[in-house]
C-alpha cells in the first residue's frame, strides 16, 4: 500500500465517477489536424496517459469557433464534423480504462490573424502584450452584444458534440488570459454593460456560458471550469473575486473547479510555471477556492511527486490534482504512486523546452526527458531479437537514456565515463542559481540504469584501441562537446576562463566580469557570477540574447538581469582582450570596458567527435549521439540516446 494513498479514494464530479483524484490539466499538443480534427497521434498520446492510470484526461484548449483559435494544430470544437474523431478518440481512452473531457476555448484577444484570417475579438480593445505563440498579435475588436450572446451558444454548441463524441465531460477553459478571462479580469475588462463592471457583471459572461453548455449537453453532463484564481498582473483577478467567480459558477451548475492562475504577461511566468518557481506554488490558491464552494476543486501547478500531492489533499488543500508536465515527463506518474514506486517516477523539472518552448514555436511538443512524447507508437519499447553488447562511451544524458532505452531492450550494456562521476553537461548545468532541478535528469537516469543491471565505469577515458579491446558488438558514443576557443588577440591572457571552468570551480573569477555571449550557458554563467557580488557586463554578437534558448529560459533572465542591473550589449563583437580592458565594436562603433579582473568565454561549444569518426572509419557498428554529433542541448541529446538504442 502507498503513503499517497489519499490520491487513490474515488471521488465523484458530478454524475461522473472517478477512480482516483488525478485528473489530466489541459495542454495543446499540436497533434491535431490543421483542421482540428482528431488525429492517430493524438490518440496515442492520449491512450498512453490513460493506461498510466490517470483518472480523468483532459485534451487541450478545443477552439469553439476559428476566431478562437490559437495554436495551428490544436483540437477544434467549432463543427460537426469533428464528432467522428472524437469517437476514435473516446472510445480508445475508455478501452484503455480512462475517462477523457474536452476543453472548451476560445482565445480572444490572445489570437493572431496569422493562424485564424480574422480579425481577433476581446472584452474591450486591448491588446495582449503577449506575443509568443503567433508574432503578430493585433489590436482586438471589442465584442458587441450579439458577439457575446453567439460565443456563448458556440460554447454550448461545442459542449452537445463533446457529449455526442463520446466525451465523459467538459471543461470551460476560464483561465490564463483567454476570452472568458478577458471578462472576469479587471485587467482586460473595462466595459460598463452588464457584462463589466464589479466582478458579479464580470461574471455573467461565464455564468452564461455555463448555463447554455448544461442546457446543450444536458443538466447531467459534468462540467468543469478551469478559472484564473490570481492573475498576478496590475489591477488583475485576485482570489476575493475568484471566490465569488467560482461560488457563481456552482450555482450555475459547475461540477468541479480547477484552480490555475496567471496571464501570459505575468512575472515571473505563472500559468506554466518554470523551475524558478519551486514544486506546489499555488496550493494557497485552490485552497481558497474550495472555501468558497461545495463541489471539488482541483489544485494546480508543478505537482510533481505523488506524496506532497496526498498531503495537498489530506490538508484540505484541493479535492484533485490536476497534472500537465508531470505527465507528459511520466504518463506513468499515477500507476507507480499507487503502487509506492515514487523513486521510479520521472519529475519534471519545469525546464518547459521541450513542451511549452515547442508550442511557442507552433511545433508539436514533447518531452525534454521522455522523447516518447508525441511518438508513441514509433518509440515503443521493444525485446531485441539478439541481445547484443553494446558498449556507450559517455555517461551523461544521451549516453544514460540511450543505455537505459538498451537495457530495456534486453542488451547487456556498460557505460564507461571519462569522468570520476556520471552526468555529463548536467554536472555543470545544474549549477547555476535556479538550475538546480536539471540534476534531477540524470540523477534519475542514473537510478534507472542501475536498477537494470547496466555496468558502470567511470574515470577511464576511452580511445579507438581501448573501444576495441572492449569487443562490443555497438559502441554508442556520447562524449559531448568541447568549449569553443574564438580567434580574439588576448585570448590567451590569464584572466580569460571558460564558463564550464568558472561553474565548476576550476577557474577563480575577479569582481568585475566580462562574458563573453549570450546563449544559455553565458546568461547562467552570469548568473552564477552576480549570485556570488560580481559585477558582470555582457557582450553578444547576436542581436537577440539566449537565442538557443526558449522563451521560458529568456522571460527569466530579461527579468533577472534588469533586477540586477547587468550591461548587456547586443550586437557587440569582441575584437581584443587587454590586460585589464575588452574591446568590441558594436554598429561600426568602437567601444571598450574597462577595469576587467576576469573575462568569461561562453562562445559556444564544438563537437567532440574523434573517437566516433575514429571508430566509422575502422568499420565499427558505432553509434554517435548528442552533442559529439553537433553541440546542442539535454533535449536533442536524450532524443537521440532514445532513438538509437531503439535501432540497435
Ligand atoms: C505544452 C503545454 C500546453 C498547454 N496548453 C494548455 C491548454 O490548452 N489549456 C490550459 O488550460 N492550459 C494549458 N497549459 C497549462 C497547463 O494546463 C497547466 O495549467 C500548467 O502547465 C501548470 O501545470 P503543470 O505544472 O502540471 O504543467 C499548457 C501547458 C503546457 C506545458
Ligand atoms: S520538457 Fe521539461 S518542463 Fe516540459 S514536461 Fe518535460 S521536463 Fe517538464
Amino acid at each position: 500500500m502507498s503513503d499517497a494513498k489519499k490520491l487513490f479514494e474515488p471521488i465523484k464530479v458530478g454524475t461522473l465517477a472517478l477512480k482516483n483524484r488525478i485528473i489530466m490539466s489541459a495542454m495543446v499538443t499540436n497533434f491535431a489536424a490543421e483542421d482540428g480534427s482528431v488525429t492517430d497521434r493524438l490518440i496515442d498520446y492520449h491512450v498512453n496517459i490513460a493506461r498510466g492510470g490517470c483518472a480523468l484526461n483532459t485534451t487541450g484548449s478545443s477552439y469553439v469557433s476559428q476566431e478562437g483559435k490559437r495554436i495551428l494544430c490544436g483540437t477544434g470544437a467549432h463543427d460537426d464534423r469533428l464528432i467522428p474523431g472524437y469517437r476514435r478518440l473516446t472510445g480508445a481512452v475508455h478501452a484503455a480504462g480512462g475517462r477523457i473531457s474536452i476543453q472548451l476555448s476560445h482565445g480572444g484577444r490572445e489570437c493572431s490573424p496569422k493562424i485564424t484570417g480574422l480579425q481577433a475579438i476581446g472584452a474591450t480593445v486591448a491588446a495582449s502584450r503577449y506575443e509568443g505563440v503567433a508574432q503578430g498579435i493585433e489590436i482586438p475588436r471589442e465584442m458587441t452584444l450579439e458577439d457575446i450572446e453567439s460565443l456563448i451558444a458556440k460554447f454550448g454548441d461545442a459542449a452537445g458534440r463533446a457529449r455526442e463524441g463520446g466525451f465523459d465531460a467538459v471543461e470551460i477553459h476560464a483561465g490564463h488570459g483567454y476570452v472568458i478571462t478577458q471578462f472576469l479580469s479587471p485587467h482586460t475588462n473595462k466595459r460598463s454593460d452588464r457584462y463589466g463592471g464589479d466582478i458579479v457583471g464580470r461574471s455573467n459572461f461565464l455564468i452564461e456560458i455555463i448555463r447554455d453548455v448544461k442546457k446543450k449537453a444536458g443538466a447531467d453532463f459534468p462540467v468543469l471550469v478551469k478559472l484564473n484564481v490570481c492573475d498576478y498582473v496590475e489591477e488583475g483577478t485576485v482570489p476575493d473575486d475568484a471566490r465569488v467567480t467560482a461560488a457563481l459558477a456552482e450555482k450555475a451548475g459547475a461540477d468541479a473547479i480547477v484552480a490555475s492562475v496567471g496571464l501570459h504577461e505575468s512575472r515571473p511566468q505563472r500559468i506554466v510555471p518554470a523551475m524558478s518557481l519551486p514544486p506546489f506554488p499555488n496550493i494557497h490558491l485552490s485552497a481558497t477556492i474550495k472555501e468558497a464552494v461545495t463541489v471539488p476543486v482541483a489544485a494546480i501547478g508543478r505537482i510533481v511527486e505523488p506524496l506532497g500531492a496526498a498531503r495537498v489533499l489530506e490538508e484540505g488543500k484541493a479535492d484533485l490534482v490536476a497534472l500537465g508536465r508531470p505527465l507528459l515527463c511520466d504518463p506513468e506518474w499515477p500507476r507507480k504512486a499507487q503502487e509506492g514506486k515514487f523513486e521510479d517516477i520521472r519529475q519534471c523539472i519545469g525546464c518547459n523546452q521541450g513542451c511549452i518552448d515547442m508550442l511557442r514555436r507552433q511545433k508539436p511538443i514533447t518531452c525534454l526527458q521522455n522523447a516518447e512524447v508525441g511518438r508513441e507508437r514509433e518509440f515503443r519499447i521493444e525485446r531485441a531479437t539478439k541481445p547484443k553488447g553494446v558498449a556507450v562511451i559517455g555517461g551523461g544524458p544521451g549516453g544514460l537514456e540511450a543505455a537505459r532505452v538498451a537495457a530495456l531492450r534486453g542488451h547487456r550494456v556498460t557505460i564507461y565515463e571519462k569522468a570520476g562521476e556520471l552526468g555529463g553537461q548536467v554536472r555543470t548545468g545544474r549549477i547555476p542559481p535556479h538550475r538546480g532541478e536539471l540534476g534531477k535528469v540524470t540523477d534519475h537516469l542514473l537510478r534507472q540504469v542501475e536498477k537494470l543491471g547496466v555496468s558502470i565505469s567511470t574515470g577511464r577515458e576511452m580511445t579507438p584501441a581501448k573501444c576495441r579491446l572492449l569487443g562490443a558488438d555497438a559502441v554508442v558514443v556520447a562524449v559531448g562537446a568541447l568549449p569553443l576557443k574564438p580567434k580574439i588577440k588576448g585570448i590567451d591572457r590569464k584572466h580569460v576562463a571558460y564558463a564550464v571552468d568558472v561553474l565548476q570551480g576550476k577557474a577563480a573569477v575577479g569582481r568585475r566580469i566580462v562574458v563573453v555571449g549570450a546563449g544559455l550557458v553565458g546568461l547562467e554563467t552570469a548568473d552564477f557570477c552576480i549570485e556570488k557580488g560580481a559585477q558582470v557586463t555582457i557582450l553578444e554578437m547576436l542581436g537577440v540574447m539566449a537565442a538557443d534558448t526558449g522563451g521560458a529560459n529568456r522571460v527569466y533572465f530579461e527579468d533577472r538581469l534588469k533586477e540586477k542591473r547587468v550591461a548587456v550589449h547586443l550586437d557587440a563583437v569582441v575584437t581584443e582582450i587587454g590586460e585589464r580592458d575588452v574591446a568590441y565594436v558594436q554598429h561600426g562603433s568602437a567601444g571598450k570596458i574597462a577595469d576587467v579582473d576576469t573575462v568569461i568565454l561562453a562562445t559556444g561549444a564544438v563537437p567532440d567527435d574523434a573517437l566516433w569518426k575514429a571508430l566509422k572509419e575502422e568499420g565499427a557498428d558505432v553509434f554517435p549521439v548528442g552533442d559529439c554529433v553537433k553541440a546542442r542541448n539535454v533535449l536533442e541529446a536524450v532524443f537521440e540516446g532514445a532513438k538509437i538504442a531503439r535501432e540497435i
